[in-house]
This record gives C-alpha cells, sequence and structure tokens, in this order.
C-alpha cells in the first residue's frame, strides 16, 4: 500500500475516495491525526496530515516517530512526503516541483530514532542515499505523465524552524550545498529507512528562502499561501499519475 504524508497546503487529497479512517495508537504515542484510507486511481492508498488535519502541529513538535509507525501498521510498502520548502537557488522559483536526491539535517533535540539503546537495539542505518531511487523516478515519470515537471535532484536542508531562517543562515545553507529548505524532511526520512519502507519527497517551492531574489525584504505568508495552493492542485494531479508509470 502506498502511504503519502501531506504537509503544509496538503491536508486532504481532494482525489482520494476515502473509505474508512482510522486512529491509529503506537508505542511511541498517537500520530498527527487518523489514517485516511482509501483509494487513488483504483490502488489502495493511507494519506495522513504531518500537521494534523486542523495545521495545528508546528515542525518541530510531530510526533515523526508515532506517524512512521503507524503507516508501517499500515502495512505501508511506499511512502511519499509532500512538502512545501523555500528556495535557496534563483532557477527554483516558487511553485517549482523538486523531487530531492539528498539531505542535510540542521534540526535538533527531535526524537528521531527507534533504536535507543538500554533494553533495545542500537543500529546505525546506511543513510548514504536517504531517498528511495525508484520512488524517486517514479514521482518524476508521474510528474512528466501529468504533463507536468519536477526537477530531478536537490539537496534539501532540514531546519529546526518554526521560524524562517536569517538571511545569514540561509547564505551558509547555500555554501554547505543545500538547494532548498524546509522544516519536516528530518526526521521523518530517517526514520522511515529504520523501519526499511522506501520513502521519497515531493518539494513544493512555496518562496525564495530569506535573502533570495524577491524576498529580500521579507517573506509574506499571503504570498505563501496564494503559491501554495496552485502547486498543490498540480501535485494531488501528479499523485493520480502514479500509478499509471
Ligand atoms: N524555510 C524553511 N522552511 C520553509 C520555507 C522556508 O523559507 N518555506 C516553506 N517551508
Amino acid at each position: 500500500m502506498l502511504a503519502i504524508i501531506g504537509g503544509s497546503g496538503l491536508t486532504q487529497l481532494s482525489n482520494m475516495a476515502v473509505i474508512r479512517r482510522e486512529v491509529a495508537r503506537t508505542p511511541y504515542g498517537e500520530p498527527s491525526g487518523a489514517l485516511m484510507y482509501g483509494t487513488m486511481c483504483n490502488e489502495p492508498v493511507v494519506f495522513l496530515a504531518r500537521h494534523g488535519y486542523g495545521h495545528t502541529i508546528p515542525p518541530h513538535l510531530v510526533n515523526y516517530r508515532a506517524n512512521l509507525w503507524a503507516l508501517k501498521q499500515a502495512k505501508a510498502n511506499a511512502i511519499i512526503s509532500v512538502a512545501s520548502v523555500g528556495s535557496i537557488r534563483s532557477d527554483f522559483p516558487p511553485g517549482t516541483l523538486v523531487v530531492p536526491h539528498q539531505i542535510i539535517d540542521y534540526t535538533w533535540g527531535r526524537k528521531s530514532t527507534y533504536f535507543e539503546g538500554g533494553e533495545g537495539l542500537v543500529k546505525h542505518i546506511d543513510f548514504t542515499h536517504p531517498y528511495d531511487e525508484a520512488l524517486r523516478q517514479r514521482l518524476i515519470a508521474a510528474a512528466h505523465a501529468a504533463d507536468d515537471s519536477a526537477h530531478d535532484g536537490a539537496v534539501y536542508a532540514a531546519t529546526q524552524g518554526p521560524r524562517l531562517e536569517t538571511k545569514a543562515e540561509i547564505d551558509r545553507l547555500e555554501r554547505d550545498g543545500a538547494d532548498v529548505v524546509g522544516m519536516t524532511g528530518m526526521p521523518e526520512a530517517s526514520l522511515a529507512r529504520e523501519l526499511e519502507i522506501p520513502y521519497a519527497a515531493i518539494n513544493v517551492v512555496a518562496n525564495y528562502a530569506a535573502g533570495r531574489v524577491s524576498s529580500e525584504r521579507g517573506i509574506h505568508f499571503g504570498d505563501i499561501e496564494k503559491v501554495l495552493q496552485g502547486s498543490m492542485l498540480r501535485v494531488r494531479h501528479l499523485l493520480e499519475h502514479l500509478c499509471r508509470v
């Protein structure tokens, strides 16, 4: 079963026929919201809104362990993360869809592993390539099938949030080699790897990152929301084409 984690701007999939909802319980507490089971182009999907259905959970307080565990319990064998990002690159204007291939993690203080030692196991996962390549390529092919395009490859910087970054912080991320910046990519990706579930992300550029191009004078949330509304329609359309590629 395919799982989709929706981020800002995507708290439901209007093109998914919901069959049932389930409030999941996990050893790590409660996920962000109920799991929505349904079908998309006749294939089973399970959907979870990362920030809750009323968008009430900020990035640093998302219970990533419970979310991923619940999807594992739901027998998810692939996870697609939809998340909005700020763009560090001038050639990724707002509205660009990006399928990242690498991650740099700047988050801190998040519960980021199932392997905490003590009574349990200590295990070190391989994370050289944080995203599943086959799933990445399916996302890119689905974009083409939907007459759209998604850029193949980007380095995603995961910041702590919930505040946006300073200009100097974005300059540093750029020097580090990051292309886009978001607040929820980690530890979601590494927890999926710990659970051995193939995971890939589709990032929607909502704005230029702090101090870049038109964001020189600051970032305006009204603008972000407008971009996200249009772009998430395209993401839904892309997801509908996943079963055809
Ligand atoms: N920074 C971090 N996360 C984001 C941004 C940003 O500029 N835009 C959307 N998510």
